[in-house]
């Protein structure tokens, strides 16, 4: 293939899946299967190997990640990205139509009504049809440079569709969510797990927007709402026709906006929406009112921290008022105590709510509850409910103080609490029931060891009988100590256990997926040892960094805060496991038994560290290889590779058509430069 129809071979490929990839995630209609959709992007990923002068920035490739940064750069907004004037009241908001009538003598005016949708503020800026840089709100001034990341979300297009009107410079805001399923998806897997479970899908798509490895922001599927367009150049003259504009140029915007007459004409949208917006895939806290004429706008102008166009009504949280029946506590893997409101069974934003999680003792204590008190509730963005506050009016004269308790309600050992944590433990982890069981649940799930023939009662039978005790154990079981063992199951029709005894049959399975779990890769079982703060991603990212448990449980907390998406909590924790002696007697167990604790094939690699600790950005293209190769070469010799050019960076890699303001920021900070041949020297390669 000459390199002409190769360019033309791509461009077609590209507006096709971007095609689709509109209709799929904007309208909702799959046109193509995605087996079909698949084999176009492979064949384009395979073109851009092969060209790599036409892999562009706003290929759909990018949209899979793959950039690592370590800290974003930060941006000064080309406008300053305002907040709104807020309220809870009707009154305030004829108030408001007062000010705005006021501002406008003698002029028709009219509002355009949008949801308030609850996510996180970004601005897009766009220079001939291509999307130069994604930004966070930050302070209102300035904010972080989190393109590579904004790129991972389809409904964001990389590339405005052929035919659009929009002009060649102009910038749209909008709200970066994550739909509420994907954020149960999250939690459901992660209370399998064990883990903490995330708070809100806001603050998730806050946490997700600011990660550091952009393929892991792909894989949570964030959305995007875009409200607002900007340009130096006018081309409209209302808000309700760059809106339309905006959603002819493919961004996506949310239908649910409405025109209207007046502020009644607005309040009736505001009731329309109080209760259906439910029934939206993403949370809304209000609704935004805007004066629909631009040159209106701007003659109401600015306070120093809101528009005087618009305003943000807020609807209020939903909430119950219920009697508290119990305080009850419940004992996790890592023997995390949680306190457990019991609550009478109360209606609450459309579902029975009989529970609530109390966090830990500060929060009981701070609310002040006792046993029998008028609690109320509330079901806000979180989507577990929580107690809010107590009725004192309607607190019975005779009710005691609530004390916390002092022993672990499964084991009956004292409790701990360390130093600057809330929670109170149960340091009993070797003989504490749901701890030992929770722990090889956890060691054996499918996302870790793979042993699920392995039910919880079977776990509960060899853990009555003494056959195991911890995870290293299964390892030494024989099908004797299975065949025949006798195990308690729970039937909840008649609220009790029945005695049980295990075939031959499945005694069999369960010792052969034992043996087959030795297969299971290193990051897996790093995952199954259930260090707190280590979930399977995490793990992965470990086991790619780290390449074997040696150098993961030898390193210092500094040293693991280097490693990309380790934080302080997550050093902490590994830290804390590792010098544990009982922990790393475990780990030489398992070890002994045959489970991998290093990546396969890297073994050869070691000692070829020539590049360790330098940190290199790539710019340009290369004659020899693509950026990726040059990039996991950087990695496999063990060098860091970085997205932008700080005062710190040991090297610039240079290609060809690297952009002019790289290299002169990197001259202005004395980075030394190097070509492609300088970098195969480094790394022995340059023959
Ligand atoms: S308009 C100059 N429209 O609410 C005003 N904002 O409190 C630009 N928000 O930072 C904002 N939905 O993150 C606007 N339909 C909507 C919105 C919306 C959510 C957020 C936005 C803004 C905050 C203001």
């Amino acid at each position: 293939m000459t390199r002409e129809e190769a360019k033309k071979k791509i461009d077609r490929l590209i507006d096709q899946i971007d095609y689709y990839n509109t209709r799929y995630y904007q309208d909702s209609v799959s046109e193509i299967s995605d087996y079909e959709f698949d084999r176009m992007l492979k064949s384009l990923e395979s073109l851009e190997e092969q060209f790599p002068e036409f892999k562009y920035v706003y290929s759909p490739t990018q949209r899979v990640g793959g950039t690592v940064t370590k800290s974003f750069e930060t941006v000064v907004h080309k406008n300053a990205m305002l907040s709104l004037s807020n309220t809870y009241s009707e009154q305030e908001l004829f108030d408001f139509d007062k000010r705005v009538a006021k501002g406008l003598p003698d002029q028709q005016y009219e509002y355009f009504c949008e949801l308030k949708f609850d996510g996180v503020a970004i601005s897009l800026w766009y220079e001939q049809g291509i999307l130069q840089r994604a930004v966070t709100r930050g302070d209102g001034t300035q904010g972080d440079d989190i393109t590579p990341n904004a790129k991972t979300i389809r409904s964001i297009p990389l590339k405005l569709k052929p035919g659009n009107s929009l002009p060649d410079e102009f910038e749209v805001r909008g709200e970066v969510f994550m739909p509420r399923k994907v954020f149960e998806a999250i939690n459901a897997q992660k209370e399998a797990d064990g883990e903490t479970l995330l708070a809100n899908p806001r603050n998730t798509a806050s946490g997700t927007l600011k990660m550091q490895d952009s393929s892991v922001v792909a894989g949570r599927k964030l959305d995007c709402f875009l409200y607002y367009f900007q340009s130096e150049v006018p081309v409209v003259a209302t808000h309700e026709e760059a809106i339309h504009l905006i959603e002819k140029g493919g961004f996506n915007v949310s239908g649910t906006y409405k025109k209207c007459r007046n502020m009644q004409e607005a309040i009736a949208y505001i009731k329309y929406w109080e209760q259906k917006r439910f029934e939206l895939p993403l949370d809304t806290d209000g609704i935004v009112i805007k004066v629909n004429r631009l040159e209106q706008q701007s003659q109401l102008g600015f306070t120093a921290k809101s528009p005087r166009w618009a305003i943000a009504y807020k609807y209020k949280t939903e909430g119950a008022t219920t009697r508290l029946n119990d305080i009850t506590y419940q004992v996790g893997r890592t023997g995390a105590i949680t306190p457990v409101a019991e609550l009478e069974p109360v209606l609450l934003a459309g579902t029975t709510v009989k529970r609530a999680s109390l966090h830990n003792a500060n929060e009981i204590e701070r609310l002040g509850l006792r046993i029998g008190d008028f609690v109320h509730v509330e079901k806000g963005g979180e989507i577990i409910p929580k107690v809010t506050g107590v009725d004192m009016d309607k607190r019975a004269p005779n009710l005691e103080g609530f004390k916390y308790t002092e022993q672990c309600p499964e084991c009956g050992t004292g409790l701990i609490r360390r130093e600057g944590e809330a929670v109170h433990y149960c340091p009993n982890e070797e003989a504490c029931p749901p701890q030992v069981l929770g722990r090889i649940e956890h060691f054996i799930q499918r996302k870790a060891m793979d042993i699920e023939s392995l039910g919880p009662e079977t776990i509960r039978g060899l853990l009555d009988h003494g056959r195991i005790k911890d995870p290293a154990d299964l390892y030494g079981l024989q099908f004797e100590d299975l065949n025949g063992l006798e195990f308690k199951v729970y039937s909840e029709k008649k609220a009790d256990f029945s005695v049980r005894s295990l075939r031959e049959k499945s005694a069999q399975n369960i010792i052969n997926s034992i043996r087959n779990s030795k297969e299971q890769p290193f990051e897996r079982v790093l995952f199954g040892l259930g260090i707190r703060y280590v979930g399977a991603t995490v793990s992965e990212k470990l086991a790619g960094y780290f390449k074997d448990i040696h150098a993961l449980q030898n390193s210092t907390y500094e040293e693991l805060v280097e490693a990309p998406e380790i934080g302080e909590r997550i050093a902490e924790s590994l830290r804390m496991y590792f010098d544990n002696p009982k922990n790393r007697r475990l780990i030489d167990r398992l070890m002994r038994y045959g489970l991998k604790f290093n990546v396969e094939g890297e073994k050869e690699n070691a000692g070829n560290n020539v590049l360790e600790g330098k940190t290199f950005v790539i710019s340009g293209v290369f004659e020899n290889m693509s950026r990726d190769e040059m990039e996991s070469s950087i990695k496999a010799h063990g060098g860091k590779v970085v997205s932008s050019i700080s005062s710190k960076l040991d090297y610039l890699v240079a290609g060809d058509k690297m952009g002019p303001a790289k290299l002169e920021k990197a001259q202005k900070l004395n980075i030394t430069t190097i070509s492609e041949a300088d970098f195969l020297d480094m790394i022995g390669e340059n023959d």
